[in-house]
């Protein structure tokens, strides 16, 4: 190797200008859902990318796609790097789009000044990380690190009635220049670049954030059914009103549990009454819980109260309840090695950092129960994300890519 690999920071920035333009919505965001046209369209762009740099391109049945530099010494587990190309539906343009893209420009700078290390590096997109469409998020990651795709995931539907397997198929075949290969392979490590998609990077003035673990999160569905009635000719001892029992619990949730205790994060995204008609006392209610703690103890006990509160109002309201989990994560701490390889990373690249806790949860969060892993944040505007107004300065994607590749150097000892 005669020169030291560098970012490219004008490509890299053209890069995003792309990827940000496939499925951009009118208020500068980006909509571009889990095995949707356009998120086909996405991993088409970067599978060309691949090829015109001469990289294998690779995909398995989860449909999570790498790109593969090969080493020297081809026998050796590949240092992994990435992130997810798909978005929330009123997304922006940096939420994963930037770890997949500066993945790929670590390869790109390896390639540039043509350094030999003795393994592969590769990078992905994780399918279906967001799980606004299809539930479990981290779908790809989740699968590969489990070595399967349990039967349930593949029936699960979306809002429309389309079943994720055919979709996964369709965007399988979407791809049919990438070789395939097995469900979890052997990995060296995984690193992930991520915005941080919250305000203490940018309140701090720190470039980079050397993430140290991430909280778990849980969310339910909870619905309340009842009878459907004359909205005009029911009197009030006459009602079951699923839709007084979901007032009277999401009144006690927001009043009681983030409240008492600082680190406890509830949200409820989805409500909607069936049937729907302005004149019927609703027959079912149903809304979506994110519940989030650092610690799995304090969000099982948080779990237990949200139940205990809705079987409450529930019976008050003379109402049936049911909760189902849509997804169960637990909190992952990612080794101290990792940590402090992107700690130096980010010394020798010549930019403030400190270490941090991810809120939101990440593709490292399953790729840690396999492989050492870790993740480096970047501070974004406003510490906005999940809304189409999400912005990065240039600097800071740049910034970001640069301790990525010096990370992946160090490992790769080059
Ligand atoms: C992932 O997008 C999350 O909700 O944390
Ligand atoms: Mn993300
Ligand atoms: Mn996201
Ligand atoms: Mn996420």
């Amino acid at each position: 190797m005669s020169r030291t690999p560098a970012v490219n920071g004008e490509r890299l920035l053209a890069r995003l200008a792309a990827f940000a333009a496939i499925g951009a919505t009118p208020k500068g965001g980006v909509d571009r859902q889990a095995l949707t046209a356009g998120d086909r369209e996405a991993r088409r762009l970067l599978a060309d990318l691949a090829a015109a740099r001469g990289f294998a391109v690779l995909q398995d049945e989860a449909a999570n796609l790498f790109v593969r530099r090969e080493g020297t010494d081809p026998s050796l587990p590949p240092l992994l790097l990435g992130s997810h190309l798909d978005t929330q539906p009123k997304g922006g343009r940096f939420d994963g789009t930037l770890g997949v893209l500066a993945a790929f420009e670590v390869l790109e700078a390896l390639e540039d000044v043509g350094a030999r290390p003795a393994r592969a590096v590769e990078a992905v997109a994780w399918t279906n990380e967001e799980g606004s469409r299809f539930q479990p998020g981290a779908f790809g990651s989740q699968a590969f690190a489990g070595g399967t795709i349990p039967s349930e995931w593949r029936e699960a539907q979306d809002r429309d009635g389309m079943r994720l397997s055919d979709e996964l198929r369709a965007t399988l075949a979407a791809l049919p220049q990438a070789k395939s290969r097995p469900l979890g392979i052997p990995l060296a490590a995984y690193l992930e670049l991520h915005i941080e998609q919250g305000p203490a990077l940018e309140a701090e003035d720190v470039a980079i954030g050397a993430v140290t673990g991430i909280q778990a999160t849980r969310w339910l569905e909870v619905s309340f059914t009842g009878r459907p009635a004359h909205a005009g000719t029911t009197p009030l001892a006459f009602r079951r009103d699923p839709l007084v029992a979901a007032v009277a619990v999401l009144g006690e949730l927001h009043r009681s549990i983030m409240p008492a205790d600082g680190d406890a994060r509830l949200t409820v995204g989805r409500i909607a009454a069936e049937p729907g008609s302005i004149n019927v006392v609703p027959e079912r209610v149903a809304f979506t819980l994110d519940l989030r703690h650092p610690d799995d103890a304090r969000l099982a006990a948080i779990d237990a109260t949200v139940r205990e509160i809705c079987a409450r109002h529930a019976a008050a309201a003379g109402c049936r309840m049911e909760v189902t989990v849509l997804s169960n994560m637990r909190s992952a701490a990612f080794p101290e090695s990792v940590v402090t390889l992107v700690e130096t990373a980010a010394a020798r690249s010549g930019l403030s950092c400190r270490r941090i806790v991810s809120g939101a949860f990440h593709d490292a969060l399953f790729l840690s129960r396999v492989a050492a892993s870790g993740m480096i944040f970047v501070p974004c505007r406003d510490g906005i994300s999940h809304n189409e107004a999400e912005d990065v300065a240039p600097a800071a994607s740049i910034d970001g890519a640069t301790a990525l590749l010096n990370a992946a150097v160090d490992y790769l000892e080059l």
